[in-house]
């Protein structure tokens, strides 16, 4: 799948929503429910296009909030519904994140003939626990390529405490910040953690936490500290991992003024994992593409702040590695030659190469017409096939944004 494409329809949607909660606030219906279709169509297309694609829960809980707020509206001012409303058919999709449906049991409800109303904000509500993540995911750290520091320094604040509590007499840091470009295992590294210990692992989307609706999105980070402190009874650790926490300062939030609380809720919970009894194996790894929008306050609460880079070539070739060992390479293929061409490429950029180059093959196979022969293979990988691909597919991180990201560390690492 495209990320970047996915990426520019949830760019889209976003636009469209905040739109529509503008007019929505200050009053200008018509228009509001129109921008509020939009969102609904963006969203509705992005999940047919990449069923794939991992936020899909979040964005046909949006959509669905968005039509019944639609409803309320023209319940609310007698407006009848104008145009068509988007088509809902939100055939269920097995996505990556859940093994299971995108969104399952909400889809009936939501048609755009329904009119049972309450009962899909009910299920709404009851969603936001199955946002929430608590079977570990199944990633080890080996699967994580390079990131030593980061490895090393996640285990040293979270399992050396647990092991030896008594020789932290100052207490030990609850907080973990990992931030950094986009594809380069932020999100892998807080799976794998979740995979080495022995304890509880709540993981939710900060997207999903900031709600539809104003207030609800306070509500569900006190939920979920209120779960996670529920699962400390038994001395594990418990590590809360909130994905994409930029979203809970709201810079982008869909929101009108529930930002500022979602972040104040969020800051006193945090306060409060650091002050009640010295001995509590309460965690919380946040994660974020865009450390420059957290505030001094929200900072603060992380004391552990770890960039997670562009991978450097020899964990390039270690991912080339494990990506082309499936695929039939020609000889003149060195993984030294792939890391040297691909600096400045994220670990998901190098997934993608290696998926076009062999889309390239396998494509020149159908070409010739022999490819339903099941005797019929594609031909080895050349580094010029390599070469060509990555003429097409520009890395995802600009230098600029490698430079404002060491910028950052400069003012903010700590290790
Ligand atoms: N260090 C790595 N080792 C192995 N695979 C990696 C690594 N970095 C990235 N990948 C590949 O890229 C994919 C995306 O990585 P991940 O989701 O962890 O990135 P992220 O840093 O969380 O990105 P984002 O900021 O966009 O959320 C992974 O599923 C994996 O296939
Ligand atoms: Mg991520």
């Amino acid at each position: 799948m495209s990320v970047v494409a996915a990426k520019e329809l949830e760019d889209d949607a976003k636009k469209y929503a905040s739109e529509a909660i503008r007019l929505d606030s200050q009053g200008a219906h018509g228009m509001a429910i129109q921008m509020y279709q939009k969102a609904i169509s963006t969203l509705v297309k992005l999940v047919h296009l990449y069923p794939d694609y991992r936020l899909n829960k979040q964005y046909t809980e949006r959509a669905m909030a968005y039509q019944e707020r639609v409803k309320a509206i023209q319940a609310a001012h007698g407006l009848l519904p104008q145009d068509q409303a988007p088509d809902m058919d939100w055939t269920p999709q097995p996505t990556q994140a859940n093994g299971g449906h995108a969104n399952g049991n909400g889809a009936t409800n939501a048609s755009p003939n329904s009119q049972k109303g309450p009962q899909v904000v009910q299920q709404l509500k009851a969603s936001f626990s199955e946002l929430v993540v608590t079977e570990k995911p199944d990633v080890k750290w080996d699967d994580v390529i390079g990131l030593e520091d980061c490895k090393m320094a996640i285990r040293e604040s979270i399992v050396f405490p647990y092991l030896r509590p008594d020789l932290f007499k100052l207490g030990w840091p609850r907080g973990i910040l990992l931030y950094g470009p986009p594809g380069c295992g932020k999100t892998m590294i807080a799976a794998a953690t979740a995979a080495e210990i022995d304890g509880y692992f709540i993981s939710v989307d900060a997207a999903s936490i900031m709600s539809k609706w104003l207030g609800e999105g306070e509500k569900n980070v006190a939920k979920l500290f209120n779960n996670a402190r529920k699962m400390l009874t038994d001395n594990k650790p418990v590590i809360v991992f909130v994905d994409e926490i930029d979203s809970l300062l709201g810079t982008r939030g869909q929101e009108v003024g529930g930002e500022v609380r979602v972040r104040d809720q969020f800051l006193k919970e945090t306060d409060g994992i650091n002050d009640k009894g010295k001995n509590l194996h309460m965690y919380v790894i946040g994660a974020t593409n865009k450390p420059w929008s957290l505030d001094q306050p929200f900072i603060r609460r992380f004391p552990k702040r770890i960039l997670v880079p562009l991978p450097d070539n020899e964990a390039r070739m270690a991912q080339f590695k494990m990506y082309t060992a499936p695929l039939t390479l020609a000889e003149d293929v060195e993984l030294t030659t792939l890391a040297r061409l691909s600096e400045g490429y994220s670990g998901s950029d190098i997934k993608d190469i290696c998926q076009g180059v062999q889309l390239r093959v396998v494509r020149e196979l159908f070409k010739s017409g022999n490819a339903l022969d099941k005797e019929s293979m594609t031909r080895p990988i050349t580094v010029a096939d390599f070469k060509e691909i990555m003429r097409t597919r520009k890395p995802s991180v600009s230098p600029q944004a490698v430079r404002a990201y060491a910028d950052w560390s400069n003012s903010f690492s700590a290790l």
